[in-house]
């Protein structure tokens, strides 16, 4: 019996498993060389509990991750799971899965010839740049708790607006650290373009303006996925995502 299967019902038919042995030598020299792009810029330029939680998780260089492994670590530290499913989830299937703390994970891997942007989703964007962050304990929370608000919501207006809340953190989030910008978003995370174009901004003055966060801004923030973002928020801490998803939920609820 599928154990995944017995506590999702929408998201159940996207539910696949992830054929490990099935990936080619090709496919994890990908993977290795999107790391390795990556990797000297996360290192001084991620948040720390990023490069933590890539530690924690065992993700490789080498190899693209088997996410048994991955949950094998992840799911006693926070009770997370990267759980495989098809591709693009309709948003009710999604937000149950997080609801129940399972993030849906795609395994295909983008071919050699788009190392920079995939317009599908792909196990690099999806694991590299997410599921680092779900070793954090208040993220963690934070995640799932996005995940019940928005499954309790049925007015459209209400769901875009806490897709922006979505897009301004999980996705491109920053947090000050140190008295630096530190990425945190996958979408910064996993492109190399996406996140020059933030860190290098201050020095080429064409980088995206980044505000304090504030959680009325966000919601009434419009943004295009197809372009380089204009305007970031940033954080102090990860509590501070956790209450403001509270603090929406109170609003939109
Ligand atoms: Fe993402």
């Amino acid at each position: 019996m599928n154990t995944q299967a017995a506590q999702l019902t929408v998201a159940e038919p996207f539910l696949i498993q992830q054929n490990w042995e099935a990936y080619t030598p090709e496919q994890h020299s990908v993977w290795a060389e999107l790391v390795r792009r990556r990797m000297p810029q996360l290192a001084q330029h991620a948040c720390a509990e990023y490069l933590e939680g890539f530690h924690i998780i065992g993700l490789r260089e080498d190899t693209i991750p088997d996410l048994a492994e991955v949950n094998r670590r992840l799911a006693p530290r926070t009770r997370w799971n990267a759980t495989p499913v098809s591709g693009f989830l309709p948003p009710d299937a999604f937000f149950e899965m997080l609801a129940a703390r399972k993030f849906p994970t795609t395994t295909y891997l983008r071919g050699r010839d788009s190392l920079e942007y995939t317009p599908e989703p792909d196990i690099f964007h999806d694991v590299f740049g997410h599921v680092p962050m779900h070793a954090h304990p208040v993220f963690a929370d934070f995640l799932e708790h996005y995940g019940r608000v928005c499954a309790a919501l049925t007015d459209k207006d209400k769901l875009e607006r806490m897709g922006r809340l979505f897009w301004f953190t999980v996705e491109f989030g920053v947090i000050r650290q140190n008295g630096e910008i530190k990425l945190y978003g996958s979408g910064l995370i996993s492109s190399h373009g996406e996140a020059t174009h933030v860190i290098e901004g201050p020095k080429t003055g064409a980088g995206p303006e980044i505000r304090d966060f504030n959680l009325d801004q966000v919601l009434d923030q419009q943004f295009l996925v197809s372009e380089m973002q204009k305007v970031l928020y940033a954080v102090e801490s990860f509590e501070q995502i956790y209450e403001a998803t509270k603090q929406a939920e109170e609003k939109l609820g």
